[in-house]
């Protein structure tokens, strides 16, 4: 057997090519977390910055693991007996070991006080999983911090899911923006483009556009700001609803994922079960948030039973797919723009299906609309409203079928009138 290179392994995380931008309240929450638990995931839609934040706190934490720190980056691993080979070699245990079992490693880690960083676990989840479980069981005093896009559901497992940065409202004045993480991570990218780049009274309106139509997501907004490299700021912002594969192509370097949405998307895409593909595509159908029912009801045929909706939903915000919201007791889930695109351009292979699976949308919601007419007398008045606002997104995608459809004049119609009783 090898020898381990005694007691001080070397360390070591990964240097920063660009300047981390806010997040000063995750940080703090997750620094603290760091302190008190032993193995922390952060959760979170691919290109979130969950990579970037994991690092940070590392980097900020690292005083209280004098043994050191270790990184290790799973993302390009395709065999999960190679991860920990990778973590023995990250943690300075040399030696011709023939295989880095879980077990021997943790028996070369001993009670030594460390911090091991698990970056991209979702490619093998799995593998991941073992390994932390046997590492955690074994080393009372190792501390494990990884990043997924799904969680690794061993036990004792912290879960801190980071939502994209935070966006200005259409009606928010200059002087507010600097609150806002999306806007300043733009402004800094954008500058590293165009130098004389600057947020003024006439551009403001357009970055906040911009950080709200790409959900405030950092891999989206420095996508967008390279391409100000041969567009301007106007023109980005007219193209990226029309055109979501503005932002494919727009960079190189880093990792394969990250140089287009698209590739960032399919990563998420191939790791989900066919089920769980299906479903993302037909959610596309929806604008604004998803509530079961309505999932349940539209999505499901025989390849996809309706009882098995609930479930799927489930998987899918596991595996940071759809974003899960609590309100009033009430669930809903919601799909980031970046998200529900890539699962158009699934459905959009069969135009027959879009015609499908929007009219039965369109449907449901125009008998919500006929419903809550129906009630008029007996449902609340803030009840009616409730419902009508709610839906106001799915509402307004309904109309839209209608207008574009032949024929469909008579449910436009209705759905119209229930856009009134809103305003
Ligand atoms: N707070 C931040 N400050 C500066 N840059 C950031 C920040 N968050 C994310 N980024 C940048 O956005 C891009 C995506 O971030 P990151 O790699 O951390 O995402 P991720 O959630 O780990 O994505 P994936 O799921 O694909 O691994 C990177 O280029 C990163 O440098
Ligand atoms: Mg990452």
């Amino acid at each position: 057997m090898a020898s381990s290179a005694g007691n001080a392994p070397s360390v070591g995380l990964p240097a920063e090519s660009s300047r981390f931008v806010g997040r000063s309240r995750e940080l703090k929450q997750l620094s603290n977390l760091l302190t008190r638990a032993r193995l922390v995931t952060v959760t979170g839609v691919g290109g979130a910055g969950k990579t970037r934040l994991a690092l940070q706190a590392a980097r900020r934490g690292r005083q209280a693991f004098p043994d050191g720190t270790a990184y290790v980056s799973v993302a390009d691993l395709q065999d999960g007996e190679l991860i920990g080979q990778l973590v023995a070699g990250a943690m300075g245990l040399t030696g011709a070991m023939h295989r880095w079992t879980a077990e021997l490693l943790a028996v070369q880690i001993g009670d030594r006080r460390m911090l091991l960083v698990l970056d991209n676990c979702e490619q093998l989840v799995g593998p991941c999983a073992d390994l932390v479980d046997t590492l955690l069981r074994v080393n009372p005093r190792l501390t494990i911090l990884t990043t997924s896009r799904e969680l690794l559901a061993v036990p004792g497992e912290h879960t801190f899911p980071i939502l994209p940065l935070t966006v200005p409202a259409p009606d928010c004045p200059l002087e507010a923006f600097g609150q806002y993480d999306a806007v300043e991570l733009f402004v800094e990218r954008a500058r590293s483009v165009l130098p004389t780049f600057e947020l003024s009274s006439s551009n403001h309106r357009q970055v906040a556009e911009l950080c709200r139509t790409l959900d405030g997501l950092p891999l989206a907004l420095e996508l967008a700001a390279v391409r100000l490299r041969a567009l301007s700021l106007e023109q980005i912002v007219e193209l990226l609803i029309a055109r979501p594969d503005l932002l494919d192509g727009a960079r190189r370097g880093g990792p394969l994922r990250h140089r287009t949405l698209t590739a960032s998307r399919g990563w998420s895409y191939d790791l989900c079960e066919p089920k769980e593909q299906l479903l993302w595509s037909r959610l596309s159908v929806f604008s604004g948030a998803v509530e079961l029912d309505a999932a349940e009801a539209i999505c499901a045929d025989d390849d996809l039973p309706a009882f098995e909706i609930m479930l799927l939903l489930t998987s899918l915000v596991d595996k940071s797919i759809l974003i899960r919201d609590e309100a009033e007791g009430r669930v809903r889930y919601r799909l980031l723009q970046t998200i529900r695109q890539f699962g158009q351009s699934i459905l959009e292979t069969s135009p027959a299906a879009v015609l499908t699976w929007r009219r039965r949308h369109r449907d449901w919601y125009l008998e919500v609309v006929r419903q809550t007419f129906l009630d008029w007398r007996t449902v609340s008045r803030n009840e009616r409203l409730r419902i009508l606002c709610d839906d106001i997104a799915n509402r307004l995608a309904a109309l839209e079928f209608c207008v574009e459809q032949p024929g469909e004049s008579v449910a436009g119609l209705t759905l119209a009138s229930s856009l009134y009783h809103y305003s």
